[in-house]
C-alpha cells in the first residue's frame, strides 16, 4: 500500500514549443507570461497549492531560464533592495514559497511525453505523483491537482483530469472511455489523439494526472506510438489492466496555452480580473470593440 500522499509533482518541459516560434526560440514556452506571471509559475503554485513539496522538471536545451526563474536572484534582489521596491522585491522573493526544493533532470531526446515521464523515475521513486503540464493553465477553485489530489486521497486510484471538447478536437488529446464507478468515472479505455470518427467519446485528458508508480515499469516496457513518440497515454492504458484509474471532471475553467488562441484567451481572462489592470484593460477593450 502505497502512502496516500502527493509530495512530488513532474513538469515535463523539455517540448520545443514550435507553435509559438519565434518567441520559443531561445526560450522555452513555460516562459510565457500570462499578464506578469510564467505559465510555469502558474503550474507550480497549483502543485504546491496541492501539497507537492518536491518539484521536479524534465528539462531540455533552452531551458536555462526555468531553472533561473526558480532560483534566488541575487543582483536583481539587492538592485531592487537598494532602490527600495519592497513590493516587488517580496514578489521575486516569493516565487517559491519556504520548504519547497527543486530538482532538474535533463532528458537529452524529446522522444514523447511517456519518456519524459519515465525521466523522472529515480526521483520520484515508490510513491504516487503529480504530472503537471504547464501549457495547460486552469483557472480553479484551490487548483485543479488540489481537487484531484483529494480524489486520490479518497479511492487511492490514480486521477486523470479530463473536461468535454468539441468532437472536431479529439486529435489533439489522449480521449477516455468512462463507466460510473462509486461516484467517480473510472476509464475503461484511452487513446492517443484519435481522429473523431474513431474517437470512444469528447472527453479529453487535460494536463494534470495523479499516477501511481506502477506507471514506470509500464511506460518502461512500452514501445513508440502516436506520432511516433513514447506515450503517456499508452501507458495509462496498460495501467489500466492493473488498477483502477479514474477520470475527473474538475470545476474551473482551463485555457489551452499551447494554442496561440488559447493563449490569447488567458491573457484576456487574467488581464481582466488582475487587480493592477483590470479595469484599464476593460476600458481598453471597450474602446476596441467599439471601433469595430
Ligand atoms: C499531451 C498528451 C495528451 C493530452 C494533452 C493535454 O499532448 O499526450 O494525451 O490530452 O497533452 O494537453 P500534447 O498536447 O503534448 O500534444
Amino acid at each position: 500500500m502505497h502512502t496516500r500522499t502527493i509530495r512530488k509533482a513532474v513538469f515535463p518541459v523539455a517540448g520545443m514549443g514550435t507553435r509559438f516560434l519565434p518567441a520559443t526560440k531561445a526560450s522555452p514556452k513555460e516562459m510565457l507570461p500570462i499578464v506578469d506571471k510564467p505559465l510555469i509559475q502558474y503550474a507550480v503554485e497549483e502543485a504546491v497549492a496541492a501539497g507537492c513539496h518536491e518539484i521536479i522538471f524534465v528539462t531540455g536545451r533552452s531551458k536555462r531560464s526555468i531553472e533561473d526563474h526558480f532560483d534566488k536572484a541575487y543582483e536583481l534582489e539587492t538592485e531592487l533592495a537598494l532602490r527600495e521596491k519592497h513590493t516587488l522585491l517580496e514578489t521575486v522573493q516569493n516565487i517559491l514559497p519556504a520548504g519547497i526544493t527543486c530538482l532538474y533532470i535533463r532528458q537529452a531526446e524529446a522522444l514523447g511525453l511517456g519518456h519524459a515521464v519515465l525521466c523522472a523515475q529515480a526521483a520520484v521513486n515508490n510513491e504516487p505523483f503529480a504530472v503537471v503540464l504547464a501549457d495547460d493553465l486552469i483557472d480553479a477553485p484551490q487548483g485543479a491537482l488540489k481537487q484531484m489530489v483529494d480524489v486520490y486521497r479518497a479511492t487511492g486510484a490514480s486521477v486523470l483530469g479530463v473536461e468535454t471538447v468539441e468532437p472536431s478536437q479529439t486529435a489533439s488529446y489522449g480521449i477516455v472511455e468512462v463507466a460510473d464507478w462509486q461516484q467517480c468515472q473510472r476509464v475503461r479505455s484511452i487513446v492517443e489523439k484519435p481522429k473523431p470518427e474513431d474517437a470512444p467519446s469528447d472527453l479529453a485528458v487535460v494536463g494534470r494526472y495523479v499516477l501511481t508508480p506502477r506507471i514506470f515499469e509500464l511506460l518502461a516496457g512500452l514501445g513508440r506510438g502516436a506520432g511516433n513518440e513514447i506515450q503517456l497515454t499508452d501507458g495509462i492504458a496498460k495501467l489500466l489492466e492493473y488498477e483502477p484509474v479514474l477520470a475527473h471532471a474538475f470545476t474551473g475553467t482551463r485555457y489551452d496555452c499551447g494554442s496561440k488562441i488559447g493563449y490569447l484567451e488567458a491573457t484576456l481572462a487574467y488581464g481582466l480580473k488582475h487587480p493592477e489592470t483590470g479595469a484599464a484593460f476593460r476600458e481598453l477593450l471597450r474602446r476596441y470593440a467599439a471601433e469595430q
